[in-house]
């Protein structure tokens, strides 16, 4: 399996305090990741570092096969959106979709992408008229429009109804398909379980426990919660 992103003995302090230590995994091509750790945890700030925006402090983190730092190459292959993605809201969906390829140097079929995400009615309507959803999905679009390799999406179900997140459910599953790799962030067991294929704890800085999904789910059943939030709590079963 070919690995996209290697995480190794990773470290990172705000000021005094500790946030990342020891904190090592990999995510393989075509997968679904989801990290899932209660607030706090270092979520936002791992993928941070995997994107080159925050510095590490010790450990290295490999995207792609490059090494992450200060305006890596490998950003023309990865899509994001972290917490709540921001735009110049005064544009219309599809001139900032063109305006992110012409940053990217990228072309796509922005309509197909609208539609891809559910945005396809929104015509000129400014973004600083859309509901909280419709920036998650223009958010998404923007991630995905240039085909990116691996797309890290911290918390991406925030704000999103029952059937938009079958759908992203949906359009993540076909991503994947098509060779992509996800990344994402929860603190929602629900959430994560139904999207991810693996799934690793990110808890006192560091990833305490990884397993697969599927195996996790037919070992434990109805008790899969429980287990999960005891090894959340630092216990192991
Ligand atoms: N820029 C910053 N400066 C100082 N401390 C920070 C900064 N960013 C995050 N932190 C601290 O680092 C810790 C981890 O934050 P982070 O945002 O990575 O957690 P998270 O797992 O994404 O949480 P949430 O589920 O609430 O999004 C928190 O204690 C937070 O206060
Ligand atoms: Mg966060």
């Amino acid at each position: 399996m070919k690995t996209i992103v290697t995480v190794n003995s990773v470290a990172k302090s705000y000021q005094e305090t500790q946030v990342i230590q020891h904190c090592s995994f990999q995510i393989y091509e075509g997968e679904i990741y989801g990290l899932l750790g209660i607030n706090g945890a270092g979520k936002t700030t791992l993928m941070k570092m995997i994107l080159g925006l925050q510095q590490i402090d010790n450990g290295t983190i490999y995207v792609l096969g490059e090494e992450a730092g200060n305006h890596p190459e490998y950003l023309s292959d990865v899509g994001s959106v972290i917490e709540t993605p921001t735009f110049y809201e005064h544009l219309n969906a599809t001139e900032l979709l063109s305006m992110h390829l012409c940053y990217m140097q990228k072309t796509a079929n922005i309509a197909e992408t609208l539609h891809l995400v559910g945005l396809n009615n929104v015509n000129h309507k400014p973004i600083s008229q859309y509901s909280l959803g419709m920036k998650q999905r223009l958010g998404l679009a923007r991630a995905i429009i240039h085909q990116p390799k691996l797309l890290i999406l911290d918390e991406p179900l925030n704000g999103l109804d029952p059937i938009a997140v079958t759908e992203l459910r949906e359009l993540m599953r076909n991503l994947t398909d098509q060779g992509m790799s996800i990344l994402l962030s929860s603190h929602i067991i629900g959430e994560i379980r139904n999207t991810a294929d693996r799934i690793g704890i990110l808890s006192g800085g560091y990833i305490t426990q990884e397993f697969e999904v599927a195996e996790k789910t037919s070992e434990y059943g109805a008790h899969f919660e429980d287990y999960v939030i005891e090894l959340m709590r630092g216990g192991s079963k």
